[in-house]
């Protein structure tokens, strides 16, 4: 039912932008009183004007990166964290980015700087998403980008310990799969012992959600689908991680109680960029 529901609504967004979904979360909505920081409509139209998005800028890139990608891939941003700026990835490097959309910024910014003779890869599992990404990189002449279809959460196209570093964007990837420990599993399988390193960004909260009040809506906004720190950093821990940081943690959303509920103090959700490397 989730995974249906994902697959509609990655799709909508691949083919008309994140307007009213993705990992946006809803000003509009009951049970969310939305401080987030994606981008809307607005931040779109800004970004085509100005070319650089502000929001961007404000989560770390600077302008030197925003300018060496495709200027479509910026209008997305402004969701998450910035994993490639704590990645440290070098030229030659083999990187794949989990959840890569359609925009494939990290994908992006990650070959311009493993240069030609490695490559990255970009895992989706949206149809309509890789078709954009791929003609992203088809337009921009990008040999060493390419978007491959796979469920993060089973078993992606990826050879087993062969990946320097895996990355994941925009708070709202892992956080949408139904078992972490299924998608930390993956990133575990196919990093390079000893040196494979995984960073990302993703959403935390301090009161994981009722499982009986899970709307499958308010899940792909990336919200129900939210663990506490400790139990998203025992996820990764069940999939091999060992060594894992926190790099930075920013605020993202106060979700008020629900109306019947107001007892509930309703939660506060904050983004964490996390590192953990393969040992
Ligand atoms: C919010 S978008 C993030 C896109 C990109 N990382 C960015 O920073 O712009 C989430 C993406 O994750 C993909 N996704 C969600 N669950 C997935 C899964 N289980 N396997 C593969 N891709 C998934 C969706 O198709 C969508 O493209």
């Amino acid at each position: 039912m989730i995974l249906r529901k994902k697959l509609k609504t990655y799709s909508k967004i691949a083919l008309v932008g994140n307007s009213d979904s993705c990992c946006m979360p809803l000003s509009s909505s009951s049970s969310s009183s939305s401080t987030g920081c994606c981008s809307n409509n607005n931040d779109i139209e800004d970004s085509k004007n100005s070319s650089l998005s502000s929001s961007a800028k404000s989560i770390g890139f600077n302008a030197k990166e925003l300018e060496s990608i495709p200027e479509s891939s910026i209008w997305g941003v402004g969701c998450g964290g910035n994993p490639i700026k704590f990645a440290h990835i070098k030229e030659g490097d083999t990187v794949v980015d989990f959840g890569s959309g359609a925009e494939g910024i990290d994908v992006f910014l990650a070959a311009n700087i493993v240069k030609e003779q490695a490559k990255v890869s970009g895992i989706d599992m949206t149809d309509d998403m890789l078709q954009k990404a791929r003609d992203n990189a088809k337009k921009h002449g990008y040999i060493n980008a390419e978007f491959r279809q796979g469920d993060i959460e089973n078993k992606v196209p990826v050879e087993n310990n062969s990946i320097d570093i895996v990355t994941s964007n925009n708070n709202c990837v892992i956080n949408l799969t139904a078992n972490k420990t299924n998608a930390f599993k993956e990133v575990y399988r196919i990093l390079k012992p000893k040196v494979g390193m995984m960073v990302l960004s993703d959403l935390v909260t301090y009161k994981e959600f009722n499982v009986d009040s899970i709307e499958v809506e308010s899940w792909c906004r990336c919200i129900d689908g939210v663990l506490t720190k400790d139990n998203y950093i025992k996820s990764m821990k069940e999939a091999g991680f060992k060594n894992v940081e926190i790099i930075d943690e920013i605020s993202y959303l106060e979700v008020e109680p629900p109306e019947q509920n107001q007892e509930d103090n309703g939660r506060k959700i904050t983004s964490l960029t996390i590192m953990a490397i393969k040992d």
